[in-house]
């Protein structure tokens, strides 16, 4: 990575859940592949072992708006050089406790991708107990958001899973159906936004509350950054 870009804040997302295919590495190389493609400075780093975020990107084919990709070794001055304005970074399953605690104080806005199992949910309640209990969400630093994750909204298996968050005073802020098409980008290096609107739409159409609700972070970092540095 090289080229310096010029300075502007850089946004970290992180991707988590315990849970083994809950839908962690679906929703960062999707998001992404949206931000890329809106011609942004996009890293995923790709804190898991198994390196399913690096091997997507090394299957990404050219020609596609570029992505970038870091793992937990690389220098942090070559992420740092290439300015990025977006840094996803793709959880391993299993995280919790100080690896938890160094993540959530390394991002700006937290995703939970949930499956709808049974299993998910029993798997998910004790991480997202501990995840709320953390100070910097408890004290809204690090805003949370769950995604419902291969689910369609209008099912019984989405009331499930508001019906598992109630307690946790917990919404979801939008599902992300179950498609093949995820299926096909993940084996191709590509995201759903990389793909045909004719074949795509339908699946974009469950984005855009995410995709808000990072933007309206970000516009709130940038003024932030803005009044700090004149003050
Ligand atoms: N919305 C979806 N529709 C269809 N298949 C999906 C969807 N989201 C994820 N999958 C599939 O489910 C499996 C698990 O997804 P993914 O690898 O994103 O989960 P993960 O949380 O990153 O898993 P791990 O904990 O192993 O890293 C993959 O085969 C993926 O292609
Ligand atoms: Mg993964």
């Amino acid at each position: 990575m090289s080229g310096r870009k010029g300075k502007g804040v850089m946004f970290t997302v992180l991707v988590a859940n315990p849970k083994g295919g809950a839908g962690k590495t679906t929703i960062a190389t999707n998001l992404a592949g949206y931000l890329a493609g809106k011609r942004q400075r996009v890293v995923i780093l790709d804190m898991d072992r198994q390196r399913s975020a690096a091997r997507w990107l090394a299957r990404r084919p050219r020609g596609f708006p570029e992505i970038r990709g870091a793992l937990p070794e690389t220098n942090p001055h070559i992420i740092r050089d290439y300015a990025p304005q977006w840094l996803i970074v793709d959880a391993p399953a299993g995280v919790h406790g100080a690896q938890l605690q160094a993540f959530v104080k390394l991002a700006d806005a937290v995703l939970v991708p949930v499956a709808t199992s049974a299993f998910d949910f029993e798997a998910t309640a004790d991480f997202l107990n501990e995840l709320t209990a953390l100070k910097p969400i408890k004290e809204g630093r690090r805003p949370l958001a769950v995604i419902g994750s291969k689910v369609d909204g209008r099912t019984v298996a989405a009331a499930d899973l508001d019906e598992f968050l109630a307690p946790l005073s917990l919404d979801v802020l939008c599902h992300i159906r179950d498609s093949q098409l995820y299926v096909h980008a993940a084996r191709d290096g590509l995201s759903i936004f990389d793909q045909p609107r004719s074949r795509a739409e339908e699946a974009w159409a469950d984005w855009p509350p995410v995709l808000h609700w990072l933007q309206t972070l970000v516009t709130a970092k940038a003024e932030h950054a803005d009044t700090s540095g004149k003050a």
